[in-house]
């Protein structure tokens, strides 16, 4: 049976870093686990290449926006390949064969009586590539809070308005089709408070995929971006079985109405199988703060996977963070947890016991009834962690695999081998007590590696080679058959995983640490020197050189708290602004400070900001300055700006709201 997922195909104009790893990990984990079902798994993702965003980025680089994507998708395939990640299909949406499927897909639409030509006028956000409705010029984007731009076009519009009904018909016969449930609700309550048609076309920009016979028209984005599930496997089936449709869509939750709503849309205009599944996860924080450039915090994956394993990663974001709900991501507790579950847990587990097998049976799995209660405890486990996973609860399995490699412990501490070995020259009953106990802790441990697997492939791989089963490590096995060989971890399936079935005679392998333990402080200071060197490297890649520290001011001489109390700064509110005439630098503004009547500010900014952008932004104004005349007109005030030496200025704000007049003190 095939099991078909995808992962968002992940915007170019920004280098890949742990949020994306997050993504294309938990869908690594799916297609292994699927496999395990029995499932043919195949895993798409991808870079999604077009819009006016990526048209910027590659200007800013000093490239055109091909070559500027083809760097950064390449990026991003090599980020999945270091992890070890088993991607099947990378579907770029500057692909030929992509711009056919979307074009074909309009035409179906179209031929059905969907599609509309009107015209458009209104604010949209460049950087979240979303029409923002009911929006003023100069309102912030509803998700990224980046002011919006108003736009004006005529564009086909896709009539999302006629599949209300359809839609919540969906979501009412399928519960499952949106999980988890909070996403479900805000989804139906989106749909019922009324759809609006949508523009899917777009003629003032260039870079996007034509829309055959409609010059200038290109498609937007979305449109664009979601076909790519689709089009990475038009054609293509496994075992007889087509490929489409998605078994199962993996996305974060700011993207759910993009793929619950608008795809689940079109693909019913075209009379075409709708995906199964959408599962939308949280956000990944970093100390709990959102991740992002302007704050200098974001983490990538490359500085964990050199210093502490891929494996160490995956088991962090998997155990720590509740699959579905927000996490945070700190280096402290990756360690911590590296130190205390694998280091000190599984790890421990495997070395104590094959160490104990090497030394009291001579590397020899002994022949032994096992303990009844660990066999019930084991057999348990493996159903439960089945049941966990296919409900992507995977903190939860991996807590119930936890709870036995401690009731292993345990066992092993209370039969404590050590002493039997001692007594069973003299002794049957501990001969075969302490045959009973190896026997027990290395079919446990037989049973926790194939239940890992899916998580920590590349340790269960190792682990599995000591137990004397496996093959040589391999990064993916991918789907061919000739090398999943009946005794590899991949040949492992829920169906056949049962206890007792280790094999008494057999050798085990060569024992090493597979999870030695982490010095936190030294690893930290490493993962911090690679993360900057990494960050160095990607803003090349970005054809950004990386920002220069900003020189520090000279030292001012200090002053007295009365003499700053002197300086009267408020809130200010942009109610107009226009660029003056025959000055490249200067704006004009009208600020409301909370006074009678607005303020006239003129200000050197206008190289920086476009008036839309500063209407109906708040800022900082310094407001008892003499006022002083510019151009002829006089400026009563100061905006409040932070400049380094040939940079832009950029504006002092305010991240939490603040009326108008209000004093800094
Ligand atoms: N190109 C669109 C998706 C089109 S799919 C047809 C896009 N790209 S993106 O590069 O912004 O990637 C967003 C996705 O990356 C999120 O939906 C999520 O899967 C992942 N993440 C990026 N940052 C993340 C976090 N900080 N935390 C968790 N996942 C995040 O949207």
């Amino acid at each position: 049976m095939k099991y078909y997922l995808t992962t968002p195909i992940y915007y170019v104009n920004a280098a890949p870093h742990i949020g994306h790893a997050y993504t294309t990990i938990v869908a690594d984990l799916l297609k292994r686990f699927k496999r395990m079902q029995g499932c043919h798994a195949v895993l798409t993702t991808g870079s999604d290449e077009h819009g006016v965003n990526v048209e910027r980025a590659a200007e800013r680089a000093g490239k055109t926006p091909k070559e500027f994507c083809d760097v950064i998708a390449a990026e991003f395939a090599r980020q999945w390949q270091m992890l070890g990640l088993g991607v099947d299909y990378f579907q770029r949406t500057t692909d030929a064969g992509h711009a056919r499927v979307v074009n074909d897909l309009f035409r179906r639409c179209r031929d059905n009586g969907y599609i509309r030509k009107g015209s458009y006028t209104g604010q949209y956000c460049i950087f979240d590539n979303l029409y923002v409705n009911d929006a003023k010029p100069g309102d912030p984007c509803p998700d990224c809070g980046r002011p919006t731009e108003t736009v004006t076009e005529e564009n086909f519009f896709f009539e999302l308005s006629k599949f209300q009904d359809k839609l919540l018909e969906r979501y009412d016969s399928q519960p499952d089709f949106i999980q988890p449930e909070t996403r479900r609700n805000e989804v139906i309550s989106f749909v019922k408070s009324g759809l609006t048609d949508l523009s899917i076309t777009r003629t003032n920009i260039k870079w996007g995929i034509p829309v055959e016979g409609e010059a200038p028209h290109v498609f937007y984005v979305w449109f664009d971006a979601l076909i790519a599930y689709m089009s990475a496997v038009a054609g293509k089936s496994v075992d007889g079985e087509p490929l489409w449709p998605a078994d199962l869509h993996l996305i974060g939750k700011e993207i759910v109405r993009f793929h619950a709503v608008y795809w689940p849309a079109f693909l019913m205009a075209a009379e075409l199988p709708l995906p199964k599944r959408i599962f939308a996860h949280g956000w990944l924080l970093f100390e709990n703060d959102k991740m992002s450039k302007s704050r200098g915090n974001i983490v990538r994956a490359e500085p964990i996977h050199k210093v502490m394993g891929t494996d160490a990663l995956r088991y962090f974001l998997l155990r720590e963070v509740v699959f579905g709900q927000d996490g945070s991501f700190s280096y402290d507790a990756l360690i911590g947890r590296y130190n205390s579950d694998l280091a000190n847990g599984l790890g421990n587990l495997a070395s104590r016991t094959l160490t104990m097998i090497h030394q009291y049976t001579m590397g020899e799995i002994p022949s032994q009834y096992p303990d009844p209660q660990i066999g019930a405890l084991a057999t348990d486990t493996i159903r439960s962690v089945e049941q966990c996973f296919e409900r992507f609860e995977f903190s939860k399995g991996l807590e119930a695999i936890w709870s036995l490699i401690s009731a292993v412990d345990k066992y092993i501490v209370a039969k404590a081998p050590w002493k039997l070995a001692q007594m069973r020259e003299k002794s049957d009953a501990a001969r075969l007590e302490l045959a009973e106990a190896l026997y027990t802790a290395v079919e446990a441990l037989r049973i926790i590696t194939a239940l890992v697997y899916p998580v920590l492939p590349e340790s269960a791989h190792k682990i599995w080679d000591q137990l004397g089963l496996g093959h040589p490590f391999y990064p993916d096995p991918g789907n061919d058959p000739n090398y999943v060989t009946y005794r590899s971890i991949e040949s492992v399936r829920f169906g056949s995983l049962k206890w007792g079935e280790l094999q008494p005679g057999e050798e085990i392998g060569k024992i090493s640490p597979v999870f030695p333990r982490i010095e936190a402080k030294a690893a930290i200071e490493q993962m911090r020197a690679l993360e900057e060197k990494v960050a160095a490297e990607q803003a090349v890649m970005m054809g950004k050189a990386p920002a220069p520290a900003a020189p520090a001011p000279p030292a001012s001489p200090k002053i007295a708290i009365d003499d700053f109390s002197r300086v009267d700064l408020r809130v200010g509110l942009v109610l107009t602004a226009e660029r003056v005439k025959g000055a490249d630098k200067l704006m004009h503004m009208k600020i409301d400070i909370g006074e009678a009547e607005p303020r006239t500010i003129v200000a050197g900014i206008a190289e920086a900001y476009t008036p839309e952008q500063l209407i109906n932004r708040k800022v900082v104004i310094v407001a008892n300055l003499q006022p002083r005349k510019l151009r002829g007109i006089e400026s009563n005030g100061m905006i409040v700006a932070a400049s380094v030496e040939g940079g832009k200025p950029v504006l002092a704000g305010f991240h939490e709201d603040i009326p108008v007049g209000a004093r800094l003190k």
